[in-house]
């Protein structure tokens, strides 16, 4: 799998496979272990997921080198703090049986139900990162859901900046400002939902391009977030929906892009990350 390089060298496989809403059972275990066999190195993981055990078991069956996966995990809206970060990381470490990750995200800016002061609150988080980072427990560190202020009041104070935001990003949903903005700071894209949480393939506009280029709509949009430079992270339990949506032999013409960019039908669920109630 192709790999672009982040901010500190460390290189990031271009597509990831997602794991929220896969049940925390050996549906799970199974998908991962399809998956890597498949092809995928790049797991994209989350406390809040409540599935890291499983995912765990099935990147062990995979066999797989741990140096040759890239997984990624985020800490949860409730934990906040120094301390109680690096709790946190440690159970994700735990539950996934592997001894270091390869990106470690704070996965929402400003958690409003938990913490008040969220600036400081996550800056304190962020220290806690950089020292796991700097033991070499985290290969790089990032964010997730962050708009533009989130990102610089990081950037005001910390020692190493975030390498990735995660956002959501898929036709009709495409963030341009905040994608730019990270662009000029050297922040990888990932982007999550690549189908909209399945919401794409409801939206007729794009079944003319993914006929044209004899492709199915899944391919089509996982296509489009990597010509639009964003690593999509797709999910899927479903066998040969994992091995189809790695097969990617085509190229959507400038053209094409420009008209699918203009479709706005397909969704998305636009959460202002400044005013989120979980
Ligand atoms: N940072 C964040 O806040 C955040 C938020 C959301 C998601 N994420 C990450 O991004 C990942 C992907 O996003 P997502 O889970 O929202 O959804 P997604 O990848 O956009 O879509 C997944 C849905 O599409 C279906 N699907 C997958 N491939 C298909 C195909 N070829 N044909 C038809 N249906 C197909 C899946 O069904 P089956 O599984 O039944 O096959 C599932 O219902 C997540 O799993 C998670 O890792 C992060």
């Amino acid at each position: 799998m192709k790999k672009i390089k982040l901010l500190n060298g460390v290189e990031i496989p271009c597509i990831g496979f997602g794991t929220w809403k896969a049940p925390n059972s050996d549906i799970t275990t199974k998908a991962v272990e399809i998956a890597i066999k498949s092809g995928y190195t790049h797991i994209d993981c989350a406390a809040i997921y409540k599935n890291e055990k499983e995912v765990g078991i099935g990147i062990k069956n995979s066999n797989v080198p741990r140096e040759k996966l890239f997984i990624t995990s985020k800490l949860w809206n409730d934990v906040r703090g120094y301390n109680e970060t690096i709790e946190a990381f440690n159970k994700t470490l735990n539950d996934l049986g592997v001894d270091y990750l390869d990106l470690y995200l704070i996965h929402w800016p400003r958690p409003i139900k938990y913490h008040d002061n969220y600036i400081q609150k996550n800056r304190e988080s962020w220290k806690a990162m950089e020292d796991l980072y700097k033991d070499g427990k985290i290969k790089a560190i990032g964010v997730s859901n962050f708009k533009i202020h989130h990102i610089e009041e990081i950037l005001e104070t910390c020692e190493i900046p975030p390498m990735v935001n995660q956002i959501e990003f898929h036709p009709s949903c495409l963030y341009s400002r905040v994608r730019e903005y990270c662009k000029e700071k050297n922040i990888i894209i990932t982007g999550y939902s690549p189908l909209a949480n399945g919401k794409v393939f409801d939206c007729k506009e794009l079944s003319k391009f993914s006929d044209k280029y004899n492709v199915n709509v899944a391919q089509l949009c996982i296509k489009y977030a990597l010509q639009h430079n964003v690593i999509p992270l797709v999910k899927s339990v479903t066998e040969q929906r994992i091995k189809d949506n790695i097969k990617l032999d085509f190229i959507i013409s400038d053209e094409d892009m420009k008209e699918i960019d203009k479709i706005i039908t397909c969704g998305g669920s636009y959460k202002d990350s400044d005013n989120i109630s979980f």
